[in-house]
């Protein structure tokens, strides 16, 4: 990869794809993470003398011009965060941006309109990322989180331009790396949700790289059964006993130890601080359902925490929204980030779910990377190639300009 190292962007048209696509509420940005991660990349650029003009898809419009889907509150807010004025131009490509772009002065900053307004961006169609690329000298692609699609704007305008990995994408790329690809061994990892129909590929590629694998969540629950474990009302997948099974003796032969629940939390409802029982895996009643880890659980995992060096962590250990069955996913996490802190275990997390968990849990900031990815850190963790990664890759990108 070319990363910023070297490049001299003084007076350059930078464009940046940074991934702006955060939650919001009633016109209210609720976690401003990609904005703060991203920031230090344009500030980068902008300290250099570049021009920097920052785009990004937001939310699902489909091709249409949504105003609730505009990108301006969140420019606004970005300027806040980097604490200068950043312009907002109403359109992504066109003689408006063009002109705008035309009246920059070295060091400024501009957001340009959602890329999703247009149907050319999601069907990657070249003239879209042609009409991109013109307002550019060179593409910096600091979107890790929007890498598994092949859009226009991740994709089409890094062939049209002398492209670059920002900061963010840089520190993504390497967390990955020392996760799976060649980490500290033994690397162990804590996988979970609720459907294993959802995460076969992840686990299948998941095995082939890590020593120990906590199955966890409701998933744990249709491995359980299809050993013959009665689960009661359990969620889990009947149509998946045999795929567990395969799955188990593939971890076998790949020298990958599986560790599932010895014990759960069960309840009759799920509902907030319900009567709660908790049991031995066997022992489940008919009439409940397992909600959360036991503590026998939380405790074979904190004792295996302690013999690994990395872990990776996408999916929590119960049903965590709901208090108690935040418990597992909260005492493992807290575990996992002492042993972080004391330098003893690297931990890698990613995925929505994970981060709304660890937030919950308080320890974000002491994990050694939180991925700012949902679907590109599983479609990574599931080994697949990423489309705007593997552009930034590929040759006739370097065409100079450091
Ligand atoms: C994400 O939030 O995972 C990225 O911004 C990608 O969004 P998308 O799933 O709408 O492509």
């Amino acid at each position: 990869f070319r990363t910023l190292d070297g490049v001299d962007a003084r007076g350059k048209r930078v464009l940046v794809r940074a991934d702006l696509n955060v939650p919001m509420h009633d016109g209210v940005i609720t976690d401003d993470t990609r904005l703060q991660r991203v920031a230090p990349t344009i500030r980068e650029l902008a300290d250099k003398g570049a021009r920097v003009v920052v785009f990004s898809h937001f939310d699902r419009p489909k091709g249409q011009v949504v105003p609730a889907l505009s990108l301006r509150p969140i420019a606004l807010k970005l300027g806040q965060i980097l604490g200068q004025p950043v312009g907002f131009v109403a359109e992504c490509v066109g003689p408006t941006v063009e002109a705008a772009v035309g009246a920059m002065a070295d060091g400024d900053i501009i957001v340009l309109e959602n890329t999703r307004f247009h149907a050319g961006e999601e069907a990657n169609d070249p003239a879209f990322a042609k009409a991109l690329a013109q307002n550019g000298d060179i593409f910096v692609n600091d979107a890790f989180s929007a890498a598994h699609r092949a859009h226009a704007s991740t994709e089409g305008v890094a062939r049209d331009l002398p492209s670059f990995a920002g900061r963010l994408m840089q520190a993504e790329l390497s967390a990955l790396s020392a996760a799976l690809e060649n980490p500290e061994r033994p690397v162990g990892a804590i996988i979970g949700g609720s459907k294993i129909s959802t995460k076969l590929d992840l686990i299948g590629n998941v095995i082939e790289k890590v020593d120990t694998l906590f199955i966890t969540g409701a998933m744990a629950n249709t491995f359980l059964a299809a050993e013959g474990m009665n689960v009661g009302k359990s969620l889990q997948e009947a149509d998946m006993h045999e795929t567990a099974r395969k799955i188990a003796h593939l971890a076998q032969e790949k020298g990958c130890e599986i560790i599932l629940p010895v014990d759960a939390v069960v309840a009759r409802e799920f509902k907030a601080n319900v009567p709660t029982e908790t049991c031995l895996i066997g022992e489940v009643p008919d009439d409940a359902m397992i909600l959360d880890a036991g503590p026998r659980t939380v405790e074979l995992i904190r004792e295996r925490l302690g013999t690994l060096k990395t872990l990776v962590w996408n999916g929590p250990l119960g049903a965590f929204e709901i208090a108690p069955f935040d418990k597992a996913t909260v005492d493992v996490a807290q575990y996992a980030a002492q042993l972080t802190e004391e330098g003893k275990l690297k931990t890698i997390a990613g995925g929505g779910d994970t981060v709304s968990a660890l937030r919950h849990a308080g320890v974000v900031g002491q994990m050694t990377y939180v991925s700012t990815a949902g679907g590109a850190f599983l479609e990574w963790l599931e080994g697949k190639i990423l489309p705007g990664i593997e552009v930034l890759r590929s040759a006739g990108h370097d065409l100079g300009l450091t």
